[in-house]
């Protein structure tokens, strides 16, 4: 006798330009699941494995702009791969929402658009990496350029990406979300991150509404729109 394929999760990421808060809102969201009593992960890119970080340790302490973007790629494919292996398809596998600051749109949007490298080779690459994994649903949090350098000046954070590459670079990296976004709107939920903190959540709660079954056990009666924490 056949076993029931075991029950998916949800798989939920966010994107966007350097300092648009996607760490702060990828973990209010996995604390609310925990309120509510739904077994979350939580992981980022690169990273959130022992192999991922030391991976993440080699792309973001690297000479500035000296690795070639397809070198690039492949090391934030590396990252991911084990990631989906190790944690992702796991936790989904048993029914689990994974919350992932940053996922395979990122090495579209900065080795893609921002590095110029062919975006269906990219695709392919990031397929072989993922399994062909994509996410439910992605929030993208969008912010002009100049207020996501600043936030993350303000925070002692700079890592090779933000100090090595000029404003066209991440004016392009900007571009390239919205241009995914835009082309994927079933996916995708587009929020404003200019605006505070509790601001920008609300709006993330008001996108979880794209997904009825895991927008019910996050907030039961409530309405997302009110809850501003
Ligand atoms: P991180 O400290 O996670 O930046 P942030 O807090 O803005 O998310 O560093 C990740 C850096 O790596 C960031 O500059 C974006 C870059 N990156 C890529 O270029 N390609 C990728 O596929 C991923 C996942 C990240």
């Amino acid at each position: 006798m056949r076993r029931p394929t075991p029950r998916r999760g949800w798989f939920v990421t966010f994107e966007g330009p350097e300092g648009a808060g996607k760490t702060e809102q990828a973990r209010r969201l996995h604390d609310l699941a925990v309120e509510a009593g739904l077994p979350v992960a939580l992981t980022r890119e690169p990273g959130g494995t022992p192999l991922g970080e030391a991976i993440r340790g080699i792309l973001l302490a690297g000479e500035a702009a000296s690795a070639d973007p397809r070198a690039d790629a492949l090391l934030f494919n590396a990252a991911r791969a084990q990631l989906v292996a190790e944690v992702i398809g796991p936790a989904l596998a048993r029914g689990e929402l994974v919350v992932s600051a940053r996922f395979a749109d990122s090495t579209l949007a900065y080795q893609g658009y921002g590095a110029g490298l062919p975006l269906d080779e990219l695709r392919a690459v990031a397929a072989f990496a993922t399994g062909g994994l994509t996410p439910d649903l992605t929030i993208l949090l969008d912010l002009p350029i100049e207020d996501g350098l600043r936030r993350k000046a303000a925070s002692a954070e700079e890592n090779r990406f933000e100090a090595a590459f000029e404003q066209g670079f991440h004016e392009r990296v900007r571009a390239g979300f919205l241009a995914l976004a835009a082309a994927e709107p079933t996916r995708f939920v587009v929020v404003d991150a200019r605006l505070e903190p509790d601001a920008v959540f609300a709006a993330v709660l008001r996108a979880m509404e794209r997904l009825p079954d895991l927008a019910r056990r996050l907030l039961g009666p409530r309405v997302a729109g009110n809850r501003g924490r």
